[in-house]
């Protein structure tokens, strides 16, 4: 069986960890391959950092930043895209009170204070009962701690640079999955019901237990939405 080359763009201070599960249980039906993205302070450069390196055509998936990516990368080359999944994302902008947060956190990392930042943010990320599951919290804190000051101020201000995705949304025809977490505080239901209604053919699902960080939080679920997804 031909398998679908599939391309995985993680979020703010995540790598290869946060597809784990998804990465082990979907190579029987993905080539898969999983995006840098903190080399740029852009989601243009990213994004052409990322299509440099991807196979000609692919499905793609994106988390939260990765989701910023990923409507970059559909309004560069959606030729290049066969099917879309957006995972505890947005489409519009920031509002003033969080690009205000972001310009803070630039300033704590810029004067060393980076190294307490990931263990705040726990809270934010998680679902209440993941925040204490040593083998979710520390899978966090890793990839944050590999991840750095230095790429995580880099990706915060790429974040700040993004364009509104909005527009774009309805020139989106690819078969696309919208999901994320019902206990996800940064990018809530209402933030996803947003982009499905903008996408004539995405399909909404909100994913029960779960924060911010779906795909690490409940892996069978987001593995069994995804091989849907490239199935269907
Ligand atoms: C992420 O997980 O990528 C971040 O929450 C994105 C953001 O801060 O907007």
């Amino acid at each position: 069986m031909t398998k679908t080359p599939l391309l995985l763009c993680p979020g703010l201070l995540n790598d290869a960890a946060l597809w784990r599960h998804q990465l082990d249980s979907l190579t029987d039906v993905a080539d898969a391959q999983v995006a840098d993205l903190t080399g740029a302070e852009s989601v243009a450069a990213l994004a052409a950092a990322v299509l440099e390196r991807a196979p000609p055509r692919f499905a793609l998936a994106g988390l939260s930043m990765g989701g910023y990516v990923a409507f970059e990368i559909m309004r560069r080359a959606p030729e290049r895209v066969t099917r879309l999944a957006l995972l505890d994302t947005r489409a519009r902008l920031d509002p003033p009170e969080s690009r205000a947060r972001r310009f803070e956190l630039i300033d704590i990392a810029r004067r060393g204070g980076f190294a307490k930042l990931p263990s705040q943010m726990l809270a934010g990320q998680l679902h209440p009962d993941h925040v204490a599951v040593p083998q979710i919290a520390a899978t966090v804190l890793a990839m944050a701690e590999r991840i750095g000051p230095e790429a995580f101020i880099r990706q915060q201000r790429a974040i700040l640079d993004r364009p509104d995705s909005r527009p774009g949304l309805a020139a989106i025809h690819v078969p696309t999955l919208v999901a994320g977490g019902r206990q996800d505080g940064i990018t809530p239901p209402d933030v996803l019901r947003e982009i499905a209604e903008g996408i004539p053919a995405a399909k909404l699902v909100i994913v029960e237990e779960a924060g911010h960080l779906t795909p690490l939080e409940q892996p069978q679920a987001v593995s069994a939405l995804l091989r849907y997804w490239l199935q269907s």
